[in-house]
């Protein structure tokens, strides 16, 4: 069964790291001790009540020079989160046939599990990771589609996804005064589309071969990461690694590689890879906010003309963009690239 591929089915079978999750000497993590990323803004957004101005400021600033912040006094409920990381966890650690029926190689089906990237099949090394996707907004369209087990995962869950995304306008209307955008510029169009990806990163044999994801920066508009208290997440800046440290209670959030286009560049999209641990498992929950399927991505006109500057990107569509992407294997500089236009 296809569903033994999952690194949790066998990973405590073995004593060391399969050859095909080895990644070449360049790629992979080594011995080196990676830095912690001690610069990495924490945000409270309890502050942004009082002094909006202010927590604007920080944000755009964030943005600019690094694409990735953490947030904490975010409103999200403490016990909710808890609640939803419980359930994830409980959902990975089911038997397999409680997970058969979601176990799939097809990118296109909905709600699916799996392991290592969208492209099992054909990538020549796999990274460390089982993955839950499913898209979740409008929930009543997609919650049916959901796990059925464990019982509590769809309200969970849901109310998790609702407050996650609503946390993510939140933080996409504070861009956008500090853009000076038009009041509700990421409207409908540009984050109508919600997917929430949980990722379980099981103990790896050797985590100096390996990757649980590799460098990548997120194809949409926004993510907001939920990674309780074991690191993992590093960041690439100035050609180096950092490690992004866990916070309690915060949320890791970084923009996408499609709001750093619509800001014209003037925001930063990181470039991000998961290393993996010998000793525990860790799980993640990503909530990504993506644009519509159907419309035209390009810089905000209005920004343009504020600034009297030319656009460093040209119009395209989610579809090419998307195709790019994969066929840059998720490196986002050399994705977008291939829209510059030269100047
Ligand atoms: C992702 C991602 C980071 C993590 O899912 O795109 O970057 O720590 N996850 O799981
Ligand atoms: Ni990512």
């Amino acid at each position: 069964m296809v569903m033994e591929n999952l690194v949790s089915s066998w990973c405590t079978t073995v004593k060391s790291l399969p050859q095909n999750y080895v990644f070449p000497e360049d790629a992979r993590p080594g011995n080196k001790i990676v830095p912690i990323f001690k610069n990495c803004p924490i945000i409270d957004l309890e502050k942004a009540v009082s002094d909006r101005n202010n927590a604007i400021q920080q944000i755009l600033q964030a943005c600019q020079d690094y694409g990735l912040f953490q947030v904490i006094n975010h409103g999200v409920c403490e016990d909710l989160i808890k609640d939803t990381i419980g359930i994830v966890k409980e959902f990975f650690n089911m038997p397999n046939e409680d997970k058969a029926s979601l176990y799939s190689l097809d990118p296109q089906k909905s709600c699916r599990l799996y392991t290592s990237s969208f492209d099992y099949a054909r990538e020549s090394i796999h990274v460390w990771r089982d993955v839950l996707k499913h898209p979740s907004h409008p929930l009543e369209e997609w919650v049916d589609s959901w796990p059925p087990k464990p019982s509590k995962y769809r309200d969970v869950v849901g109310k998790y996804s609702v407050e996650v995304r609503n946390l993510s306008l939140r933080i996409l209307g504070m861009i956008c005064e500090g853009l000076e955008l038009k009041p509700r510029y990421f409207g409908d169009e540009l984050t109508g589309v919600q997917t929430l990806l949980s990722n379980h990163y099981p103990p790896c044999p050797d985590p100096s071969l390996a990757l649980g994801i590799s460098k990548h920066s997120d194809p949409y508009i926004i993510t907001i990461l939920y990674q309780e208290n074991i690191g993992g997440l590093q960041v690439m800046k100035d050609g180096q690694w950092f490690g992004v440290e866990p916070v309690a209670n915060a949320f890791v959030v970084n923009i996408g590689l499609l709001l750093k286009v619509i800001s014209n560049g003037k925001l930063e999209s990181a470039e991000h890879r998961v290393v993996t641990n010998s000793k525990e498992s860790r799980y993640t929950i990503a909530s990504f906010i993506n644009t519509r399927s159907d419309i035209v991505i390009e810089p905000a006109k209005a920004l343009l003309e504020k600034n009297d500057c030319r656009p460093l990107y040209r119009a395209f569509s989610l579809k090419d963009f998307q195709q790019t992407h994969k066929e840059h294997r998720g490196e986002g500089e050399a994705t977008l690239e291939v829209f510059k236009i030269e100047g």
